[in-house]
């Protein structure tokens, strides 16, 4: 492929997510298939203000596909958002040739991506990775499907405890800013209530969902809350609900970070593989300050001012379908 780009670097950004490393890989062999010198910069943005930045070859990418975290480290720089934090990166990379980057995050990383192509003109794709599946311009964000699977299992184990002990569970998951994970690990885990942020459910109809169940013999029940959600925490909600009911003993669970590391999913690891493909190939033809998604089954570059401006739609169908089931 003819290509002014003759050296990319690519750095993961924000909250590490599984399959990070599935992409980091398929950035790093795309670049070799296409002979574009391909260099790791570790720690994020941290990283790219450091100067912690070196070659790799198709070898420093061997047996990472199945491993989660992400061999470039991940930081959340507060240097970066500062225009001598952003000069400095820039002179780290030019002192580099490097001429074109990759950026592996979520809506975080790719804010930063922006600001910085605006500024210095670097060529930028981005590539979605987070658990938070929080990205419009791709259905799905590298790590969501792994960590959905995370928080069914733990859920599936709370419900032994809880059917032995006539109990009721808050399970908090994360998801900062999107019911996702909340929503389908919710379903999947037959929850009898899915608190998530797009939503507000008052104290009131959470304890009449609960009176229902209750009054047609269940002996034990899971109430998924998303981190974010408008409702509270699960620690809040809890309380609040343990104040007004007395049929069932409460307990409350927080799976946090566990959701964020494993070994990524099939899923996950060829999301990962296409979106690594596509970001490079994307570069080489000249896109730039756009995020590579799948969309439908199609790659799709979407410009990051649009994908930083749309919100995520919700899925009011999983809502839908989650209270028809949880009777
Ligand atoms: O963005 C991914 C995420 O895991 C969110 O779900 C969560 O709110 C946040 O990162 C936690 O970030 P940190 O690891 O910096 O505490």
């Amino acid at each position: 492929m003819e290509s002014n780009i003759k050296k990319i670097g690519v750095f993961t950004s924000g909250g590490d997510a599984p399959g990070m490393n599935a992409a980091i890989r398929a950035v790093v062999r795309t670049c070799i298939y296409y002979k574009t010198d391909v260099y790791g910069i570790y720690n994020g943005y941290l990283g790219m203000i450091n100067g912690d930045i070196s070659e790799m070859g198709a070898r420093s990418v061997s047996k990472i596909l199945e491993r989660g975290g992400t061999i470039l480290k991940s930081a959340r720089s507060k240097g970066f958002m500062t225009k001598e934090g952003r000069q400095k990166a820039y002179e780290n990379l030019k002192a580099k040739k490097i001429d074109a980057l990759v950026a592996i995050g979520g809506n975080g990383t790719f804010a930063g991506a922006h600001l910085f192509y605006k500024e210095y003109g670097i060529p930028t794709l981005c590539i979605p990775g987070t658990i938070d599946n929080d990205l419009s311009g791709t259905d799905y964000t590298i790590g969501y499907d792994t960590a959905t699977n995370t928080a069914v299992e733990a859920i599936d184990k709370i419900r032994d405890t809880a059917l032995s002990h006539n109990r009721l569970f808050f399970v908090e998951v994360m998801g900062r800013d999107s019911g996702d994970i909340a929503m389908n690990s919710g379903i999947a885990g037959g929850a009898v209530a899915i608190l998530v942020p797009e939503q507000k459910m008052s104290t009131d109809e959470l304890i009449a969902k609960l009176d229902v169940g209750a009054h047609n013999n269940k002996t034990s029940s899971l109430v998924i809350v998303a981190e974010g959600g408008k409702s509270g925490s699960a620690m809040e909600i809890a309380r609040k609900v343990n104040e007004k009911i007395d049929y069932y003993d409460t307990k409350v669970t927080i799976l946090g970070h566990l959701q964020r590391g494993g070994v990524p999913t099939c899923f996950d690891r060829v999301l990962a593989s296409k979106l690594g493909v596509g970001a490079v190939e994307g570069l080489l033809k000249g896109e730039k300050d756009k995020m590579a998604g799948i969309i439908h089954r199609k790659l799709v570059y979407s410009s990051l001012e649009k994908v930083l401006d749309t919100p995520r739609d919700t899925e009011e169908e999983a809502l839908r379908i989650a209270k028809i089931l949880s009777i």
